[in-house]
């Protein structure tokens, strides 16, 4: 069996080696984070993410943890980077730390090698890597660099691997391409059956990004479709479903609310962008969900702001701090964006989320200018507005009666239409949602 190392045991690396764990490979997970490795060896799980636990501790005896990458790199065969790309200043992808995986790897291999580049990264990026490793290996070897683009969901990583849609493997080699698809042979067959595309790894690259800026341009697409049903008087969830019957169009990723967020959809589109511009072909579309997204991150704040002009001393509560449901992930939520405009108004904010650890995320940023809640009917007592960011299933399922026994007075800005207005209309709330008529009742 060859010997496979993940550099990175973030979502990305921690579901791949779990997934390969799964389907019968050893592997060795590496991380410099001393914190995640010491969690990781002790059978627990560094974050949250449904049925990662489980299959963690299903295969145990195949998953190997360290910090030290000498222990691993020296006969290392296949080397998944998995590592972060996180957006520099002005767009770009910071290619950082996959730069320093790289110098790790030519001081210590020994041995011919494959380095699967699963982190997002700008077209071309590949090419480079395979040039560094050319220039900079120490031992006399030969390194051959593959796209293996990722597309799994936080929330859904594991059903998203093992029940993948496509497999992608970009390679100019035909052997390595050989090996990899020998490596992915048992997710082609039962009960897998996942088809597997091969491509030159510019081809592969570039799949990643046209994928998930398709999917934030759908998202912001359906945003402005969703406002501008407001202004006349057509209703959102009436002209989506209307749309989701043509196969054409799509069921999927056509939820009106208050824009995406998390820490894929805003880089990879800026990241496009950016690549496109610097080559003098900008792509408009994308530089327009861009601008869409960002609007309507504080569509809630903005209605808030229509409604009451001076909301200096309004108690709010904001309900979901996550940019999605079943993740702890704060990084770009629109929950961020909202509180800091509602402080500098002067509002008075409560928070609440059921991950625990989303509220200390949130606390890193507004510490003790907030207060914080992991229980709702605290979060919303005595409080004159409650703004709904995400649509966690404790939210969805949350009573509407109970708004007007805890709150002031029940009035609700609902940024991912959880409720139904038929629902709505049958209690003496105020609700004010995407894309739907207001109900005013007081
Ligand atoms: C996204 C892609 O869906 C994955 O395929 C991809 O692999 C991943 O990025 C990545 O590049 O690593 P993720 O960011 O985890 O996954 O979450 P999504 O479920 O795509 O949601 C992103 C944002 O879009 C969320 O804020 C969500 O609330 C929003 N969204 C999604 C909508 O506003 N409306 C929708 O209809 C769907």
């Amino acid at each position: 069996m060859k010997k496979i190392v993940i550099v990175g045991t973030g979502y990305v690396g921690l579901v791949t080696g779990v997934c390969l764990a799964e389907i019968g490979y050893n592997i060795w997970c590496l991380d410099i984070d001393n914190d995640k490795i010491d969690k990781l060896s002790n059978g627990d799980c560094p974050f949250f993410e449904p049925e990662l636990k489980e299959l963690l501790y299903k295969n145990k005896n195949k998953l190997f943890f360290t910090t030290n990458y000498k222990d691993v790199f020296d006969n290392a065969e296949i080397v998944f980077i998995c590592v972060g790309t996180p957006e520099k200043e002005d767009g770009s992808a910071n290619l950082e730390y996959i730069y320093s995986v790289c110098d790790n790897l030519c001081e210590s291999l020994k041995n011919n090698c494959t380095v699967v580049i699963k982190s997002t990264v700008p077209i071309g990026t590949n090419d480079l890597v395979e040039e560094y490793f050319r220039k900079n290996l120490v031992n006399d070897i030969e390194i051959k660099v593959v796209s293996n683009p990722e597309f799994l969901s936080q929330g859904s990583a594991i059903k998203d691997t093992l029940k993948a849609p496509r497999i992608i493997v970009g390679s100019d080699c035909m052997e390595t391409n050989e090996m990899m698809y020998e490596l992915y042979k048992p997710f082609t067959k039962e009960p897998y059956n996942i088809p597997y595309l091969s491509m030159s790894r510019r081809s592969a690259e570039m799949v990643k990004y046209a994928s998930n800026n398709f999917l934030a341009l759908k998202i912001s697409f359906i945003n402005e479709i969703a406002n501008f049903c407001e202004t006349i008087n057509a209703d959102i969830d009436d002209v989506t479903n209307g749309m989701k019957y043509d196969e054409r169009i799509g069921k999927h990723f056509l939820r009106a609310g208050i824009g995406y967020g998390g820490s894929c959809f805003p880089k990879d589109t800026k990241a496009l962008h950016y690549i496109s511009k610097i080559n003098n072909e900008e792509i408009i579309t994308v530089r327009s969900a861009i601008e869409v997204n960002k609007n309507q991150k504080i569509k809630l704040f903005k209605k808030i702001k229509e409604d009451y002009k001076n909301l200096k001393g309004l108690k709010v509560a904001v309900l979901g701090c996550s940019f999605k449901p079943k993740t702890e992930d704060l990084r770009e939520s629109p929950s961020i964006d909202n509180i800091k405009l509602l402080l500098e108004e002067g509002c008075r904010v409560s928070a609440y989320d059921p991950f625990v650890l989303a509220l200390n995320n949130l606390k890193q940023t507004f510490s003790n200018q907030i207060n914080y809640y992991n229980n709702i009917d605290e979060c919303i007592k005595d409080v004159d507005l409650a703004l709904i960011i995400t649509e966690h299933h404790e939210i969805v399922e949350y009573d509407l009666n109970k708004y007007i026994k805890y709150m002031r007075k029940p009035v609700i800005y609902d940024g991912r239409n959880c409720y139904s207005l038929d629902m709505v209309d049958k209690y003496k709330i105020n609700y004010t949602s995407i894309g739907r008529r207001k109900i005013i009742k007081f």
